[in-house]
């Protein structure tokens, strides 16, 4: 029999990659997706704890998935992702009408978790974190339509060990996966008509340095390999460790075609003294070479960053040399967040917290700039043919279109034929606004 399945995501793109896992796993189960949480016989939550906000949005949904099982029908309610790592069965304390907690790892375990939810009527939970786990092997699913771009998990976890963060804790030690595998699985999504693959992980640099599932392969080898898979059009990856961007990667920017020119290389601070602190292993001076070589190998290359004001102890002075970063790398654009407090990571106990209202403060400075600098970045397009990626019709007016460039950047245009998702066309821009371009195809 049919049964529905409703999931909510929450987070980074490690989590959109295991909400479809999960759909694949239950779909074998015969559940259909739907759109209708009160429709579903599961919903999944699968939530983010990297940033205080983040976590508490996730509880806040929770409260909305009680009213709807008392309203409609009873239906399992399974909770995943980082807060279910990170609160395990204190979850279940503070919410008893959650029927599942899984963390990140325990994914794979979802049909059986169901089953035996159902079966016991009592709450199940799976949080253990392995050192010695194995990404299963991925399985092909024919079922699917395919959209013309995917998500491959290259690697799990992290053991870098940023003081202001949770992820270590949440998604456990780095763990990298099969290289056959990972192609197996690139190879079987080309075939089906994907055009852009993204290889994704927490630190996807260090691919192959932990363990020996990666057979000896580097990161650069890896993109090389999965570079090669005939008819792939687009290459991107996400995310780096600056400390661990080799030269033989940069390299790969002007030796690739198919790899786009975009590299996200988080900053988080200009302070040496606060890139200490936060035990990030490089100098801003190490940070900015690398910049200026990875536009060396490849100049059209977009730089974006993320970026962290207000880390305790962050002066006036440590916050200049933030913007001043900014100033330099001209980047194409950033995430930046004001600190906050997360569970185990260390700096969480640093005693010298900046205010709120100071923090805020920095953070509107900084983002003021930056935007000013990501205008002038589109300005500068303005007369240029740039080949984009088509994502999709515009909603209005007709004959509207929308896709991205290879340095990632939205571009609305102008086109009377009948384009498709993934098709490669060449646009001219005519004009910039703060979050996209505008241009008619050539
Ligand atoms: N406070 C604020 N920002 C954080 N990030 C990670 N942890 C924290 C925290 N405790 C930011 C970093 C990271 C991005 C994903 O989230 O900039 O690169
Ligand atoms: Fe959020 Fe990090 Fe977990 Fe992704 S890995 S969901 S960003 S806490």
């Amino acid at each position: 029999m049919t049964q529905r399945l409703y999931i909510e995501t929450f987070g980074c793109q490690m989590n959109e990659r295991d909400s479809e896992i999960m759909a694949q796993l239950l779909g074998e189960h015969s559940y259909v997706q739907t759109n209708k949480p009160e429709l579903a016989d599961v919903v999944v939550v699968n939530t983010c704890s990297i940033r205080g906000k983040a976590a508490h949005k996730a509880y806040s949904c929770f409260g909305r998935y009680k009213k709807l099982k008392e309203k409609h029908h009873d239906f399992i309610l399974a909770v995943t992702g980082c807060v279910a790592q990170q609160d395990g069965t204190a979850l279940l304390e503070r919410m008893p009408y959650i029927d599942i907690v899984m963390g990140p790892q325990s994914i794979y375990t979802l049909p059986s978790l169901v089953a035996e939810a159902r079966r016991s009527k009592k709450p199940q939970v799976a949080t253990e974190l392995s050192a010695d786990f194995v990404i299963p092997p991925f399985l092909p699913n024919l079922a699917e339509s395919t959209p013309h771009k995917r998500f491959i998990t290259i690697m799990q976890g992290c053991d870098n060990f940023c003081t202001y963060c949770v992820v270590p804790y949440t998604r456990g030690r780095e763990i990298s996966r099969s290289f056959t595998d990972i192609l197996g699985e690139a190879t079987h999504l080309v075939a089906q008509g994907v055009k852009e693959i993204t290889l994704i992980g927490q630190n996807v640099n260090s691919y192959g340095k932990k363990g020996d599932a990666a057979q000896n392969k580097s990161f650069p080898e890896l993109l090389r390999a999965v570079a090669g898979i005939d008819g792939l059009q687009r290459l991107r990856f996400t995310s780096s460790h600056p400390k661990d961007l080799s030269e033989e990667l940069m390299r790969c920017f002007a030796e690739i075609p198919v790899l786009c020119p975009h590299f996200h290389l988080p900053v988080q601070s200009g302070s040496n003294r606060i890139l200490e602190r936060m035990n990030r292993k490089y100098t801003i001076e190490a940070y900015l070479d690398k910049a200026a070589r990875l536009r060396e190998y490849r100049p059209d290359i977009a730089l974006t960053t993320d970026i962290i004001v207000g880390f305790p102890g962050e002066t006036e002075e440590d916050f200049a040399a933030t913007m001043q970063v900014v100033e330099t790398v001209r980047y194409h654009g950033s995430y930046s967040f004001k600190y906050s407090d997360r569970p185990n990571a260390k700096a969480a106990d640093f005693p010298d917290k900046v205010a709120e209202a100071v923090k805020s403060e920095r953070l509107a400075r900084l983002q003021v700039r930056q935007e000013e600098i990501a205008l002038e970045l589109k300005q500068a397009e303005i007369g240029k043919s740039v080949e984009v990626m088509v994502e999709g019709a515009s909603k209005a007016p007709a004959n509207q279109w929308s896709g991205r460039t290879g340095g990632n950047q939205i571009v609305n245009f102008s086109c009377d034929r009948k384009l498709v998702p993934g098709d490669l066309l060449m646009v001219e821009i005519e004009s910039a606004c703060q979050n996209s371009l505008r241009g008619k195809m050539i």
